[in-house]
């Protein structure tokens, strides 16, 4: 193998752990939005508001315990219980794993007129509002596919750059 075209590789291996780099800075510029106290106690960390049977969703965030979700969960989940014209009757929420996420949608029990809704969402202090139907009620992620068209984007153009250097030097 030619010396210009090992430097061409080694140059180019260079742009994919910094692209890496991008795209997790994006995401901590995302979560900065939200105050952080303190060092998280592991990689991908996160908050949930957390509640057992909260009256409403106010008092559920009021008294909402500050601390980090485990390892094992990755989501944030809601439960809301509300009477016939929509006023709570119960907000849980707590830390969730992708198991305890499923299903999520609303329930509607005809004996006693409540209905009960369940979301889940991914995210630092994600589960803010409560659900209250099915447009509310959903799984909802955060948005990988557009981090990975941008990483596409940065890698492609770093090609291009590479090649037409590389070139330049043969
Ligand atoms: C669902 O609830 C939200 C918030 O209460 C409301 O803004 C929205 O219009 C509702 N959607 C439907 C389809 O009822």
């Amino acid at each position: 193998m030619q010396a210009s075209h090992r430097l061409l590789i080694v140059w180019f291996l260079q742009f994919i752990p910094s692209s890496k780099n991008w795209i997790s800075a994006r995401n901590i510029n995302f979560y900065n939005v939200i105050p952080q106290i303190g060092p998280t106690p592991f990689p991908n960390s996160f908050k949930c508001f957390t509640c057992e049977n909260a009256v409403d969703n106010y008092n559920c965030n009021r008294w909402a315990e500050d601390k980090w979700c485990p390892p094992n969960t990755r989501y944030c989940l809601t439960v809301h219980h509300f009477a016939s014209h929509g006023r709570s009757r119960s907000v849980t929420k707590k830390c969730a794993s992708k198991e305890e996420c499923h299903p999520v949608g609303c329930q509607h029990y005809r004996d006693s007129g409540h209905s009960e809704c369940v979301s889940c969402c991914e995210g630092m202090i994600c589960n803010i509002e409560v659900p209250t139907n099915h447009t509310n009620a959903v799984f909802s992620v955060m948005h990988a596919h557009r981090t990975s068209d941008a990483s596409r984007r940065t890698m492609s153009i770093s090609l291009l750059t590479a090649l037409m250097i590389g070139m330049h030097l043969l």
